[in-house]
């Protein structure tokens, strides 16, 4: 399946000059969701990954049916202020200033082999503060997924090492 063509590209938003990649129509189609969802699946089960992290909020509508479909946890990773209980903290930039992430320090356990969920890979900023998350919590980051890459925005480079696959460039 050309999964490309269920992306709808709105140009100029969310401000002028951005070419805007929206999923909402991959996800409103059952046949292209499901299959975007079976390819990330058939990776995590190559990484073996046994559990998924997913950043809100698009990370929760891919990591999610992943999880279900392998049958192992989610822990979701969430901006400052929306996680109840003790959590730990990273920063990561953005294009002006700079944003938090948080984890539950109970949501995954030392040596869980991790594989982390996202819609896009644009810049790698939030997925780069993913990683720290996942690391301090002793977790071993195994693959990192995404529906989308920006490949002019150069995330790859910024995440070394760390197995990366992605079903759609740009
Ligand atoms: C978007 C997208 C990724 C991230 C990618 O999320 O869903 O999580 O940006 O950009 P980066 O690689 O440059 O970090 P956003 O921060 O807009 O949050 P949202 O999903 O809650 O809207």
């Amino acid at each position: 399946m050309d999964l490309k063509q269920y992306v709808t590209t709105v140009e100029d938003w969310p401000k002028p000059g951005i070419s805007f990649k929206d999923i909402t129509t991959i996800m409103d189609n059952g046949e292209a969701y499901k299959y975007a969802t079976d390819q990330i699946v058939e990776y995590a089960k190559k990484v073996n990954a046994d559990i998924i992290v997913g950043p809100e909020a698009r990370g929760f509508i891919i990591g999610c049916p992943v999880s279900y479909a392998l049958g192992v946890g989610f822990a979701p990773v969430r901006k400052e202020g929306k996680l109840p209980r003790e959590v730990i903290r990273a920063e990561y930039g953005l294009e002006y200033g700079k944003d938090v992430l948080t984890m539950h320090k109970d949501a995954v356990k030392p040596g869980q082999k991790v594989l982390i969920v996202d819609d896009l890979l644009a810049t790698g900023g939030t997925i780069e503060a993913t990683i720290k998350l996942v690391e301090e919590l002793g977790g071993v980051v195994v693959g990192c997924a995404f529906l989308i890459e920006l490949t002019y925005l150069d995330g790859r480079n910024k995440l070394g090492n760390y197995d990366i696959c992605t079903l759609m460039q740009y």
